[in-house]
């Protein structure tokens, strides 16, 4: 209520406003997949791979972190789950909210930063975040936050840009990452890239387990995905070949101890 946002939240705020109509098709294609094809990140890797979503979610209490278009939360819903969406953005939530109508779908979606979420303790068995919080939140807030809000044995699955990416991206964040370091790993964390007012969050490995572990969380596995063969990335084709040699992504799964 008239509360003032920090200042990356205020920032990327505007940012996703500015490009939600980008997204908008995104949003349509991947909320019209079915059940059981559902696909992750730039390179659309299958469900069957990542398994990013629990096999056990009928009947859980699920939030997506930072949903933009809900196409996850849609996904959650048609498997069973009850599901709270929340994202930064009224713009990106204007689409989820019509996409919502053309499906037929009525799950709550707050406007909102994932770094404060108006619910009370261990109200989640899980949180989900595909290139949302986990990106574009301060870790420090949203970790702690997400560890708040899940039951014991609750859990949390994220997917974000994989530190390796990180280091060898050109400055130019839509030219392919490159065979070399471009920048240092020591200071990597918080970002904003060239020419960008948004801020993303960058933490080394050393860095996100030490804030799981420190929050309560045990670390179930670490993925670092392989493009698949023939892959078509959605947003970034110049990654292709990149991706086939290293790992571009990266997906934590964690669980939240009692
Ligand atoms: C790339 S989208 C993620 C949604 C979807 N999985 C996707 O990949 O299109 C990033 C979303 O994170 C949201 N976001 C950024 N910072 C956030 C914050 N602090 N709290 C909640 N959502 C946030 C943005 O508004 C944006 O809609």
């Amino acid at each position: 209520m008239g509360e003032e946002l920090p200042e990356h939240v205020a920032a990327n705020r505007a940012y996703w406003d500015d490009r939600a109509d980008d997204w908008v098709e995104p949003g349509e294609r991947s909320w019209r997949t079915a059940l059981g094809e559902e696909t992750w990140g730039v390179f659309g890797l299958p469900e069957s791979e990542v398994r990013m979503l629990p096999g056990d979610l009928a009947g859980k209490d699920a939030i997506e972190l930072g949903c933009g278009t809900a196409y996850v939360s849609a996904w959650m819903t048609r498997r069973g789950a009850r599901v709270v969406g929340i994202d930064n953005s009224p713009r990106q939530l204007a689409t989820a909210t019509r996409l919502q109508r053309d499906h037929g779908m009525d799950f709550p979606l707050l406007l909102g930063n994932a770094e404060r979420v108006p619910y009370p303790d261990a109200s989640f068995d899980f949180a989900i975040s595909e290139y949302g919080a986990v990106l574009w939140a301060d870790p420090q807030a949203w970790i702690p936050e997400a560890a708040r809000l899940l039951r014991p044995g609750g859990r949390l699955h994220v997917l974000t840009n994989s530190v390796l990416y990180y280091l060898a991206a050109p400055d130019d964040e839509r030219e392919p990452p490159t065979d070399r370091l471009l920048r240092p790993q020591f200071g990597m964390g918080r970002m904003i890239w060239p020419g960008e007012a948004s801020v993303e969050f960058h933490p080394t490995h050393g860095d996100w387990i030490r804030l799981f572990t420190g929050n309560g969380f045990e670390i179930v596995e670490l993925l670092e995905p392989r493009a698949p063969a023939g892959a078509e990335s959605r947003h970034m084709p110049g990654w292709v070949p990149w991706a086939a040699k290293w790992p571009a992504e990266e997906v934590w799964k964690l669980r939240r101890q009692g």
